[in-house]
């Protein structure tokens, strides 16, 4: 894979260089929560404009349906952009229309554009190999290179990920290279005991990276909604908990697995349960109740892992020497409900091990309950990326890049 170095080295003065980032940010209205993505792509940015590259910066954000809807624009993270970057960045109104040619045309040496959401054109996300194409060849034209940077969207052969890196030069910008060689330790030569945390709301979401670390991993910690599919696949009541019934046998067959293999899966011995879901607009309190793991009342749901379960997996985190983590523990966003989230990031901060928090929710957790990003190793910008990386998978954006 070349990166942005070479492409540094050959010069890039007057050159249009369109940079493909992962932009997309959580928004409340068009206020930005977290940064976090906005922030990792910078570098990159920066480093171009500063050797006099014309740059043109392209993403997703959230999944409109192939035409344009005001509630995804770009417009916000634009603007962010260019508050890191401390200059004016230029914002096209279309994608590849007249306001992207206009404004690529427009640019000069060292300035900064953005172009507006590319998931408003179908032919970005589109299964057809020829409408994506065309896209892209509309793409294509708007520069002279291209620099592959959204790492959080290198799982998708979508057009601005997949087919424009074969139109133009092409190279892997830092924060690509970054999260590749972050990754590539915890499939090779990965440094024991290996712990993975798993959390978030979908086991299914979940099947390929836990069919792939029954493999690797010494021990693996569940929490968030997920758990309560597992709770259920060990037969206890789970009352009206999350639940996917149709992933259970599939649960049941890896619980299995892994005691053949002597891997530990580690499961909560309490939970944080209330009748209702909590209203996470006005965060008014939820007075939930802790139950034992297999006391939880028919009529109530599962939302955090409990006291015990917090000390549990701490202790499990403190002597190992690599930890994945991936997914919330409970509805962090509720400040009843956070203090899973919060003990799993503290236990992290506080052991020795290489950590890697992985993906969107759990990333932005992090960085909501207010923890030091430097206190580990590496928090990546990539959800179900980082996740297909580990489960082995090619990504179409990296195997781009790399061809
Ligand atoms: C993410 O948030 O994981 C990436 O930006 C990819 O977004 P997507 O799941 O909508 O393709």
């Amino acid at each position: 894979m070349k990166t942005i170095d070479e492409l540094l080295a050959a010069g890039v003065e007057g050159k249009r260089v369109f940079v493909r980032a992962d932009l997309n940010v959580p928004l409340d209205g068009t206020t930005i929560t977290d940064d976090g993505r906005i922030r990792a792509v910078q570098p990159t940015v920066a480093k171009l404009a500063e050797a006099g590259a014309r740059v043109i910066v392209a993403s997703h954000l959230g999944r409109p349906k192939g035409a344009p809807d005001p509630a995804f624009s770009l417009a916000p993270a634009a603007a962010r952009l260019g508050e890191l970057l401390g200059t004016e960045v230029a914002f096209a109104t279309d994608t590849v229309g007249e306001s992207a040619t206009a404004t690529a045309a427009a640019l000069t040496d060292g300035q900064v554009a953005v172009i507006e959401n590319l998931r408003f054109n179908a032919g970005e996300t589109s299964k057809d190999d020829a409408e994506r194409g065309a896209f892209a060849d509309q793409l294509a034209a708007l520069a002279d290179v291209y620099v592959g940077d959204g790492f959080g969207a290198v799982h998708r052969k979508h057009a601005s990920v997949f087919d424009l890196p074969a139109r133009l030069p092409h190279f892997a910008g830092y924060l690509i290279a970054t999260e590749v060689g972050v990754l590539k330790k915890l499939t090779s030569d990965v440094k024991r005991p290996y712990a993975v945390v798993l959390g978030g709301a979908k086991v299914s979401d979940k099947l390929g990276v836990i069919d792939h670390l029954l493999e690797k991993a010494d021990r693996i910690l569940v929490g968030g909604g997920m758990v309560y599919t597992f709770l259920k696949a060990q037969g206890h009541e789970i009352g009206i908990s999350l639940l996917q019934e149709d992933q259970v046998p599939v649960v049941q067959e890896y619980l299995k697995r892994a005691d053949e293999r002597g891997v530990e899966f580690v499961l909560p011995v309490d939970v944080l349960v209330a009748p209702e879901f909590p209203d996470l607009k006005t965060k008014a309190p939820a007075h939930p109740t802790v139950v034992a793991h297999d006391a939880m009342p028919a009529d109530q749901q599962g939302l955090d892992i409990g006291p015990e379960t917090r000390k549990l997996y701490a202790a499990k985190l403190a002597d190992a020497a690599t930890v994945f983590w991936n997914g919330p523990m409970g509805v962090f966003e509720h400040p009843d409900y956070a203090e899973g989230t919060r003990a799993v990031a503290q236990a992290l901060v506080d052991s020795p091990a290489f950590s890697v928090v992985g993906g969107g929710d759990s990333a932005a957790a992090v960085r909501i309950l207010g923890f030091d990003e430097n206190a580990f190793g590496h928090i990546s910008t990539g959800g179900g990326a980082s996740l297909e990386y580990l489960e082995g998978k090619s990504l179409p954006g990296l195997a781009a890049l790399e061809n």
